[in-house]
């Protein structure tokens, strides 16, 4: 037992110090959680190394839930019948933004399902009346997979961030979780477009997805090591009951945490949120994400009347709360967990070699 304490104590000292491992020994700290205390603290120290206690902001506005896709674990997909479908109108969306400024956001994350109600000149014509109105603004996107020429137009439109989770690395496992007409391969192409056309880029995954295994989680870690992302998100998978897989359980905190630091032990200089599915798993779980070596919050700028029906996953937080509670509760929060917010645009540090 003690041997094996002092094989995970070696591999994290290894992970800190030179920044990656060996497929055998990352697997195995994948595995065990007889490190955990550890491995936060080492992550922990990396992130203040790096970005000292400075927590970034990022206002989240869920301009639509309607959805052409159909991804078994999610609650916005196309055969959800259940979901009540909305739509922000552009007032709506310009409102949100106005409400985050006076709040002290510098950077709105517009996300939605693919929805085609938004063409790409309805998308450029928001980017352009946002970028317009507040230059000194970050402009993220999330909109799903799109083609090269879209996303370049948005970026002349004045975005300059998209997030995309890969979701998962692995081929077969992609396939267990999305239906036929989406491939891994599309997902990357748009990753790697993304990249290329200049934005900073956000991939990710779910930790504990059905079907998924450690063998999956060492390849989402190798693939973000060959994308090297600006950002990373992941999250535990919360089961929804209107979904395929609303028979499997949801991801673990535990799980989700010592990926969490890992990630920052890989990617010292990323922008790593605590999100909101691992703030819905436990009541202290975007702290304890914080305390992992995540360096982002989140919180939702979107009207109260459509929040409960971005439904994703199920117990999502925050839906009751309105923009202005969510930014004195993280504040609150982030405080208590011993770093405080900046509300400065905050863009990923570069590595000093590259
Ligand atoms: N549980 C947790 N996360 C989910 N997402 C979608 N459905 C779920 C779920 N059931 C995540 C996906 C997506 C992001 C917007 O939300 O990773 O990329
Ligand atoms: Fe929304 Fe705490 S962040 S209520």
């Amino acid at each position: 037992m003690i041997s094996e304490n002092n094989e995970v104590c070696l591999s994290i000292r290894e992970l800190d110090e030179r920044g990656d491992l060996d497929d055998q020994r990352l697997l195995m700290l994948i595995d065990t959680a007889a490190g955990d205390g550890y491995l936060f603290t080492a992550a922990d120290r990396k992130r203040r190394l790096v970005y000292g206690d400075e927590i970034y902001l990022r206002g989240l506005i869920e301009f639509t839930n309607y959805c052409r896709n159909n991804c078994y674990y999610c609650g916005i997909r196309r055969d959800n019948k259940a979901a009540e479908r909305y739509r922000l109108s552009d007032e709506q969306i310009m409102d949100c933004c106005r409400n985050g400024y006076a709040l002290g956001y510098r950077t709105f994350v517009l996300q939605g399902g693919e929805d085609p109600y938004y063409t790409d000149s309805r998308i450029c014509s928001i980017v352009s009346a946002i970028r317009s109105l507040y230059p000194d603004c970050a402009i993220t996107l999330s909109l799903g997979e799109k083609a090269r020429r879209s996303y370049q137009a948005y970026f002349d439109a004045g975005a300059n961030r998209y997030l995309l989770r890969h979701e998962t690395a692995d081929p077969e496992h992609y396939r267990i979780l999305h239906p036929e007409d989406m491939s891994l391969t599309n997902r990357k192409r748009c990753l790697f477009d993304l990249k290329e056309i200049g934005y900073q880029v956000g991939a990710g995954f779910m930790v504990g997805s059905p079907y998924q295994t450690h063998a999956h989680l060492l390849s989402d870690l190798r693939f973000l090591q060959d994308l090297r992302p600006d950002m990373i998100g992941i999250g535990p998978y919360i089961t929804h009951k209107e979904t395929p897989f609303a028979g499997f359980a949801s991801g673990s905190l535990e799980l989700t945490l010592r990926l969490l630091a890992i990630l920052r032990l890989l990617f010292p200089y990323a922008l790593i949120p605590a999100t909101t599915a691992l703030g819905s798993v436990h009541p202290q779980g975007r702290e304890l994400g914080l305390k992992a070596g995540a360096n982002v919050v989140m919180p939702n700028l979107s009207p109260v009347k459509v929040r409960r029906k971005y439904d994703l996953y199920e117990n999502k937080i925050c839906t009751g709360e309105d923009a202005a509670q969510c930014r004195a509760c993280l504040e609150r929060r982030v405080a208590a967990a011993g770093y405080h917010i900046v509300t400065a645009v905050g863009n990923a540090r570069k590595e000093p070699f590259c």
